[in-house]
Formats: C-alpha cells, sequence, structure tokens
C-alpha cells in the first residue's frame, strides 16, 4: 500500500508528499467530470453480471424458469410474521442453498421482505482468503437506519393457502393483501383488489450465495502437484456458464479490490402496475420523474447507480452517482402513490424500464396501463425491502419517517441564509465581511469558514497566522445575533504531534486496509486516516473533540460542517476507499459504503449536543454524504455545482427528490460552486435560493468574490429583496420545518405531491408549492427569461404575492406570469394563511421577539386556514411543551385563532421564552381577496382574553377590479392567546 509506506518515510519527504497528494489530486480532479473515472455497469463486475442475467431471463421469455421457490413445508405465518426457506436451485442434481425469507406486516402497513442465507459452515471459513472478516451477509444496514416503526401487526391474518401459496391480508382496515407465490417465488401487494407492486415479478432475483474460492493452478504449479489434494472435495468445478472472472478481484482504474467473500450480489425486479411515473432515489441529476435507463431515445443507457462519491464537476442529467443515496422510489398515479425501500448500504444500481402493457389480469385498467419496472442490484448484504402501499404521497413519506426517523428540528438561525466561501481568509476578513452585510442592509445569518482556517489541514486547530483571535470573531458575530460554521472532515492527517491524530492511531479507532492496519489514503491534508464511525467508541471519542475546551475558539455559535465523507480518498479506488477496507465489527467497506457519511454525521450530530455539561442545544451539522436516516442529524447540500444556468436550473428537481424521499433539509450552493456567475445569473439564484431549505451562497477557492453587496445596482437590491422575502417568511418556513420534523412532510412539494389526482402535473419539477402554506412558486432559472408559465393544479384562486391581485387562472392552464428581473414568480393559493415577521433586521436572531402578521387568502369558499409553529429554535425545551403552536381560520366574516392542539395554556408552566412571547403580538393582518363589500367597512370587532375593541379597517382595491384586500393593522392581540376579529 503507497500510503502506509508513505507513512514511514522520514519527515523531510513531508512536502514533497504533500505536493504529490495536491497532483494526485488535480490528475483525479480535472477540468470536467471525469465520467470515465467512475465505474459503468459494465465495469463493476455485479451490475453487469445481473444485468446479463436479466437480460438471459428477459431473452427466453415464458421459458425462463426463476431459480428461486420456497417449500410449502417449510412456511408458517404467526403473529404477523410469515416465514419460510427460500431454494435456490443452483445446479442441473438440483442441488439447493436455503434462503431463509421473514415477511413481516408491521402496524404502520408497511411490509418488510428479508432474504437472508443460511449461516455458513465453519469449514467453509476457512477456505477463504481472509479470515479476518464476517461470514455472515452484512445485516446492520437497519442499525444505522432504522430508529421505529418495526412493531408487528398481530391483526394480519391469512385469507387462503394452499400449497401453492399463502394470501396475508394486513394493513388499515385489512385493506392491503401480500399474495405470496411459492414456485416460482413471487409477491404480489395489493390494494383494493388490485396488484400496485410485484417482487420479482420478471424472476430477476438473484441473491449470489457463498461459495468457497477455488484456487487455479499458478503457472509453476501444474495439476495434481503438491497442495491440490486438501481442498479437493470442497471445491467443486466451476459452473462453465458462470462468468467468473469479477468474482474474486477486480480492478478499475490502476486499483484492485480484492474480494475475500467473492460475489455476493442480491438484486431482485419489483413491478409498479399502472404507474408511469417513478420518484426518488437521490442524489442524481436529472428530471424528478425519473427516466428509462435501458436505452432508447431520451432515456439513459446506464442504470441509476448509488455509491456516495466526491463526483468532481458532476454532469447534468445522469444516472451517474452523486455524494449521497436514499434508495427509496415512490410510484405515482392517479388517485394512488405505493412505494419501496430498498435497505442496503453497498454499492448500488437501479435500472428502470416502462412499458404499455399489462400481463397481470388483476392490474387496473385496459392494456394500456404504463408497468414501470425496476430491477435493484446490490454488491452485497441481505435482501431487505420495504413495501408501502399508499394509498398518498403523504402515506409513503409518513411511513417512511416512522422507519427512518423525521428531519432534527433544525435551529432556527440555520433556515435563514448562510454566506460561505472557499475560503473566508482570515478573521479580520469574517469581521469585515460581517460588516459590510451591515453596512448595506443585507440580512444573513451564518458566515462560514472552509478548509484553509485550520492549520494545516489539522481539524480542530486553527491557522494561527490568518486566525489569531477567533473568539473575538465569534463574539463580534454574536453581537449581531449571528453563528459561525467551521469545516470538520473525516480525514485525519497522518503526521506525528497531532493529538488527534496521535489519539486516533493509538485509540485504534480508524477504519482498518485489508491487511489490519490503519488505511492511510490521500485527502486534502496529505496522507490521512479516517475515524471509523461504525466504531461506538470512535463516536465517543469523536463527541468529546467538540467540548469547547477541546476545540479551543469555538463557543456557542460555532456549528459544524461535515464535507468529503463519502468517503472522499484522492487516490483511492473511485476517489474513494478500497471496497476491501474494515470497519468496526469486521465488516468489510464495501458492505456499509453508503451509510459511511451518516454515521460520520451522526458523530458529528453527537459531538454538538455535548460540547459542555448542561448545554442542551439543537446542533447544526451540514453533510455532503447521506444515507436514509441522515435527516435526523441536519441538513445536505448537492455539492459542487457550477455557476451556469443549467445548474441553477438542475437544483430544484435535485432538492425536491430529496424532499420527497425523506430529507427536506437540503439546497445547492448558491451562485454555483465553480466559475464566476455573471450579475444576472446570481441574482436569479438568490430569488430561487430563497426557496431553498437549506439557503446558502458558496464558491470555490479561484472564484472570484461575489458577496452580495459587491454587487452593483440593481443587483444588489433585488438580491437584498429577494433575503428579505425569506426572511419576512421565516414564521411559515419554520412552521413547515416543524411538520417535516413531525411525520417526514417534505417542505417543497411537488405538484404529484400535492395533486396527486392530477396526472398532468406528475412530470413537473420546476414549480412547487412551499409546504402547506399555499405559496406556489416558479423561481426563474433561465437567462433572459422576463415571464414564468406557472401550471395551475386546481380551480382554487390564486392571488399575485406582490401585488394581492386575484389571477385569472384555470385548472389544468398555465398562467403566464411577468417575470422581469426584480420579480419572483409567486402566487398565494386562495384558502391558506400565511404567517410573516415584516420587520427587516440583520439576522433571525433580532427577529426572535417581533409581531407577526398574517396573510390570509381569501379561497373560493371564502375561507382560508393556516398555522404558525414557534418556539426557542434552540433548544430541547419545545419536547416539554414550550412552544406555540396556533390555527387561525377564516370562516364566513370571522378570523379566529386558537390552539393547533387545543392545549390549555393555563396549564402549562411558561418557561423564558414562553414568557417573553406573552409581548408578541399580532401586528398586522392581510385579507387578500376580501370582497369589495368591505370597501365601505372602516373597522373590525377584535375580541381576545376578555376585551372587545375595534381596530381600523383600510380596504385598497388590488387592481382587476373585482377583488381587492383589506388590512387590519396594530391588531394588538397577543401571537400565543385566542382572539377573533369580526369584519361582519
Ligand atoms: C468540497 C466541497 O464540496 C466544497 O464545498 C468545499 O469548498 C471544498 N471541498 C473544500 O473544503
Amino acid at each position: 500500500m503507497a500510503g502506509a509506506g508513505a507513512s514511514q518515510l522520514s519527515p523531510r519527504w513531508m512536502p514533497f508528499l504533500s505536493l504529490l497528494a495536491v497532483l494526485c489530486f488535480l490528475a483525479t480532479q480535472g477540468l470536467a467530470v471525469k465520467e470515465n473515472d467512475f465505474k459503468k455497469c459494465s465495469q463493476s463486475g455485479f451490475c453487469k453480471r445481473n444485468r446479463a442475467y436479466a437480460d438471459n431471463a428477459i431473452a427466453l421469455g415464458p421459458s425462463w424458469q426463476a431459480p428461486y421457490k420456497i417449500s410449502s413445508e417449510l412456511a408458517s405465518f404467526k403473529d404477523g410474521q410469515f416465514q419460510a426457506t427460500i431454494l435456490k436451485t443452483i445446479d442441473e442434481q438440483g442441488t439447493t442453498v436455503r434462503l431463509p425469507l421473514t415477511i413481516s406486516f408491521l402496524k404502520s402497513g408497511t411490509a418488510r421482505v428479508t432474504v437472508d442465507e443460511q449461516r455458513r459452515q465453519e469449514k467453509d471459513i476457512e477456505l477463504r482468503h481472509n479470515s479476518q472478516i464476517r461470514k455472515e451477509r452484512y445485516n446492520e444496514a437497519e442499525k444505522w437506519a432504522i430508529v421505529g416503526g418495526l412493531e408487528v401487526d398481530t391483526e394480519a391474518k391469512v385469507s387462503h393457502q394452499s400449497e401453492t401459496g399463502i394470501k396475508i391480508l394486513y394493513g388499515p382496515n385489512l385493506a392491503f393483501e401480500a399474495d405470496i407465490k411459492y414456485e416460482p417465488y413471487s409477491i404480489e401487494f395489493k390494494r383494493g383488489g388490485a396488484t400496485h407492486i410485484k417482487l420479482n415479478d420478471r424472476g430477476l432475483m438473484n441473491l449470489e450465495h457463498w461459495r468457497p474460492k477455488i484456487e487455479k493452478p499458478t503457472p509453476e504449479k501444474k495439476e495434481g502437484e503438491e497442495g491440490q489434494e486438501e481442498n479437493k472435495d470442497e471445491t467443486p468445478e466451476p459452473d462453465p456458464t458462470e462468468d467468473e472472472s469479477t468474482w474474486w478481484e477486480e480492478s478499475f482504474g490502476g486499483n484492485t479490490d480484492t474480494k475475500p467473500r467473492g460475489p455476493e450480489s442480491v438484486a431482485l425486479d419489483i413491478t409498479f402496475f399502472g404507474y408511469e411515473h417513478v420518484y426518488g432515489i437521490p442524489g442524481h441529476t436529472g428530471p424528478l420523474s425519473l427516466k428509462e435507463t435501458r436505452g432508447g431515445e431520451g432515456n439513459y443507457a446506464e442504470p441509476y447507480r448509488l455509491y456516495n462519491s466526491d463526483v468532481f464537476e458532476y454532469i447534468l442529467d445522469s444516472p451517474m452517482t452523486l455524494y449521497g443515496a436514499i434508495p427509496i422510489i415512490q410510484a405515482q398515479r392517479k388517485d394512488s402513490t405505493v412505494g419501496v425501500f430498498w435497505l442496503n448500504g453497498a454499492e448500488t444500481w437501479i435500472d428502470i424500464t416502462k412499458a404499455k402493457e399489462t400481463k397481470n389480469p388483476l392490474a387496473l385498467g385496459g392494456t394500456d396501463n404504463i408497468n414501470t419496472r425496476t430491477h435493484w442490484i446490490s454488491e452485497t448484504g441481505q435482501m431487505d425491502v420495504f413495501v408501502f402501499l399508499g394509498p398518498t404521497p403523504h402515506d409513503i413519506t409518513k411511513n417512511y419517517a416512522e422507519l427512518t426517523g423525521t428531519t432534527a428540528m433544525p435551529q432556527e438561525f440555520s433556515i435563514a441564509y448562510h454566506q460561505c466561501r472557499w475560503n473566508y481568509v482570515s478573521d479580520d476578513d469574517v469581521k469585515e465581511v460581517d460588516r459590510k452585510m451591515d453596512r448595506y442592509n443585507i440580512p444573513y445569518d451564518v458566515i462560514w469558514l472552509d478548509l484553509e482556517y485550520t492549520d494545516d489541514r489539522r481539524y480542530f486547530t486553527w491557522d494561527s497566522n490568518m486566525f489569531k483571535d477567533p473568539i473575538s470573531m465569534g463574539k463580534q458575530l454574536d453581537n449581531h445575533g449571528r453563528k459561525l460554521v467551521t469545516l470538520i472532515d473525516p480525514h485525519i492527517k497522518n503526521v506525528g504531534g497531532y493529538q488527534i491524530a496521535d489519539e486516533l492511531k493509538s485509540k485504534g479507532l480508524a477504519v482498518k486496509n485489508k491487511d489490519g492496519k490503519d488505511f492511510d489514503g490521500w485527502c486534502w491534508p496529505g496522507s490521512s486516516h479516517w475515524i471509523d464511525a461504525f466504531n461506538p467508541a470512535a463516536v465517543k471519542w469523536w463527541s468529546s473533540l467538540f467540548n469547547y475546551d477541546r476545540f479551543k475558539g469555538t463557543m456557542e455559535n460555532t456549528f459544524i460542517w461535515n464535507d468529503m465523507n463519502e468517503p472522499s480518498v484522492f487516490n483511492g479506488p473511485e476517489v474513494t476507499m478500497p471496497k476491501d477496507n474494515i470497519h468496526y465489527g469486521n465488516w468489510e467497506h464495501r458492505d456499509l459504503h453508503n451509510i459511511n457519511g451518516m454515521t460520520f454525521h451522526g458523530a458529528t450530530y453527537q459531538g454538538l449536543l455535548s460540547r459542555k455539561k448542561g448545554e442542551l442545544r439543537r446542533p447544526f451539522v451540514l453533510t455532503r454524504s447521506y444515507f436514509a436516516g441522515s435527516q435526523r442529524f441536519g441538513a445536505m447540500w448537492t455539492g459542487d455545482n457550477q455557476a451556469s444556468w443549467e445548474h441553477l436550473g438542475a437544483a430544484f428537481p435535485m432538492i425536491i427528490s430529496h424532499g420527497v424521499s425523506g430529507f427536506p433539509f437540503s439546497g445547492a450552493d448558491v451562485g454555483g460552486f465553480f466559475g464566476n456567475p455573471e450579475p444576472e445569473l446570481l441574482t436569479r439564484w438568490y430569488q430561487a435560493g430563497a426557496f431553498y431549505p437549506f439557503f446558502r451562497a458558496h464558491a470555490h477557492i479561484d472564484s472570484r468574490r461575489r458577496e452580495p453587496f459587491l454587487l452593483t445596482e440593481p443587483y444588489r437590491s433585488i438580491v437584498t429583496s429577494a433575503l428579505r422575502l425569506r426572511y419576512s417568511l421565516l414564521p411559515a418556513w419554520y412552521t413547515e420545518f416543524y411538520h417535516a420534523n413531525q411525520d417526514g412532510s417534505p417542505i417543497l412539494r411537488p405538484l404529484f405531491w400535492t395533486h396527486p389526482s392530477e396526472e398532468a402535473g406528475f412530470g413537473i419539477d420546476d414549480q412547487f408549492f412551499v409546504g402547506s402554506t399555499g405559496l406556489l412558486v416558479k423561481p426563474v432559472v433561465e437567462k433572459d427569461k422576463a415571464t414564468a408559465d406557472i401550471y395551475i393544479p386546481d380551480d382554487e384562486v390564486y392571488y399575485d404575492y406582490f401585488t394581492y391581485k386575484r389571477l385569472p387562472t384555470a385548472k389544468g392552464k398555465r398562467l403566464a406570469v411577468e417575470a422581469p428581473l426584480e420579480a419572483i414568480p409567486l402566487l398565494l393559493r386562495g384558502g391558506h394563511i400565511v404567517p410573516r415577521r415584516d420587520t427587516p433586521r440583520r439576522s433571525s436572531q433580532l427577529m426572535k421577539y417581533d409581531d407577526y402578521t398574517l396573510v390570509v387568502a381569501v379561497g373560493k369558499d371564502d375561507k382560508a386556514e393556516g398555522e404558525l409553529y414557534a418556539d426557542d429554535g434552540d433548544s430541547f425545551d419545545y419536547e416539554k411543551g414550550q412552544y406555540l403552536h396556533r390555527v387561525f381560520k377564516l370562516e364566513g366574516s370571522t378570523l379566529a385563532s386558537t390552539d393547533a392542539e387545543g392545549r390549555n395554556a393555563k396549564s402549562l408552566k411558561e418557561g423564558e421564552w414562553l414568557k417573553r412571547m406573552r409581548s408578541v403580538f399580532v401586528d398586522k393582518v392581510v385579507i387578500v381577496g376580501a370582497p369589495p363589500a368591505w370597501s365601505s367597512k372602516t373597522e373590525a370587532q377584535v375580541e381576545s382574553e376578555g376585551k372587545k375593541f375595534s381596530v381600523p379597517l383600510e380596504y385598497h382595491q388590488a387592481g382587476g377590479g373585482k377583488t381587492g384586500f383589506a388590512i387590519l393593522k396594530r391588531v394588538g392581540v397577543r401571537i400565543g392567546a385566542d382572539w377573533t376579529a369580526d369584519f361582519s
């Protein structure tokens, strides 16, 4: 191993090695994405084998005999679980391998199908060439991804049983059915009598069973010579029909992957009957509605790949892998949503094809239904599939969130605007940017320090020349209500005298190479080791490093950014770790690669939770790499994009895709990471970014400075307005984060999610609703574009957000909206009430006790409803009831505010925040779409806390004649109190 050798070299070689590291990096990180640095399916042995397996099965058609069957004697159903053994026939003599199958019917209505391989015999293990590693198939993905929802539904029951199969009713009111066929093995999942999902529909299931390695005679050793005799009995002849060229070793880009356990892939085909649209499996570029992957016009020729990677200058509209992996797909057809979650942490490929036919007589509709067929292929592990039968998109997100957890309740500042670049070069630089933002009245909450703040890329240290006094920097920021985020990566510089590295090594907490030595590779600091965050002892140690007295220079307003945690290894295969590296528990890296980033993110989250005894504050940690469950630890962003219009356009489908896949706290680098955006692009990007759940501007070290105050007019003012729009709507955003935290709901909601009956919206991914606020947005993402065509999905009334004018909308039609550079196409759907804070301030913290404005958009039925959730935005006191949750309703001529949960305020002992909120009021109510009859009104009667008083009402025409808007000013009711306003 080059790295291991390097660590023993004398110090005088180190500068050259650092240079080599940089060169190495530049070589891997050329000027454009090196597509060829990353595998195609045909270069990934197990993907190639499984695609060939599929081709063969499909070519054989009805004569294809899938080798998997359940033997009825071995099947049983009890207490919500079906257990059986699948027998896999592996040769013509009928030899079988036993694969234990468990189907658990969960209380939530989700079904879980797990297939393992029967534990192998000890004597077989000895035949492996690395006896260190585990003998089971990887079975710990659950441990990292799943946090609940596994309670089995004992009400599930058998409805029919015979020699050939079993049918089980389960789910809400036993409305779901699993129809399990024994030979060939398949499972149909039905709702309302129709099959929605079928596992092993095309018989492509393939669980490569363990087999002993057959040592080929070396050229020196001829057959029959010494050593050949002992293994004779255990080593069967190779099957000539199987291509074993990639079973035991595989090379790519000059790296060889030794495969101590041999071929072990797990694959399954899953068909969605009658579903043309499927979404999910982020992160990828490309449209929200996933494309077909087996070639043909407009399709991809490669499967979607999930293998967390540092893909430099990634290309758009591609199934190539990116930094994170969430293996959930949901399928949408009119009025029905279903989905599957493929729980596997290894490299995974997913083929998607769509076919206009219905083989299954039970599937809905006529023969022209479109079925979407998916083929899931993972390198190792158990088969573990969760099946969701909906029927709504919300059901899928809820069911998935029950399993993998919901978005962490964010630090309130973290949903405001973040100012980042690689790099703010000194503490003076940071202070100056902070001052300038103030000078130009541009709000922001967080300034970020990238890599270069450290002493020679040693994390938890500061460059003492450039950052002489980090605490004074932190204090200045704190005085303005602002925060600092610093970068901490998982690679630890391998250099003597660096305490963190010394501890990592002496405590044995690093990832090991295949020979059991600390793995050494190249990353930013040159030669590095990687913390193994799968190891509980490593997590404990790592957490302690964030204590204020260890990470000197940090304070309460410092938070953390985890980058490069795929992990990125500049000189590793596909810029990551060798798959035969070994983690805690003797698992190979190949088993858990896609989970790796999440464990590191989780360890950092733990660190921020325990920085000081008694301090219980919500962490904020941004991660680049993620897996199912990462939403519990913070935010993600879409990595190294480019300052181009195409990348601006690509960001929304990506962010939306993460949101509907359980990870709504996501964003893209505003302005584009690489390159220098022209002012128009940067301006449009801020307008778009104002609608990213995670809203951060970031730029590459070689790019020109582009803080918003550097823009000339009119751009600077337009960007400032976009930022102010975000700040004024923070109460609404925070309420949506609360919902994401409660049940996993997405924050940016595409039309398929909000209007699952409207097929015309299923392919739309450039406009979206912000949660349940009724705000419908279509930011401009094209150069020189001054209009936007917004698709209107229903016959509700819509208003222009800024002018309050009622718009001439019609269901199913596109509405042309003027969108000159200073305008963001933003509509307000009737029937909603949006909470805002309108006083412009420098940061969200300074708005904490500001009064509220309520914007009431009168619906077509003259009603409206909305919500506000608020808490201290920082601690966990909300878990003890220290929050406000109001529901506002307009009915007839009365607007009322009540507790959304019917809580009795008096029974709660108010903490400090709630006490201060006693003096926070509703300042203004704007009633958009107020009927013309109100034009003669001059006041409304308000009642609250036993008092009645009148509040002046101003009526304005909103243009267009028919409706106007009314404003109640200085309403003077406490935000936390019940009140009514009567307009009759
Ligand atoms: C890669 C990240 O994607 C980027 O955002 C960051 O600036 C660089 N690493 C340097 O830390």
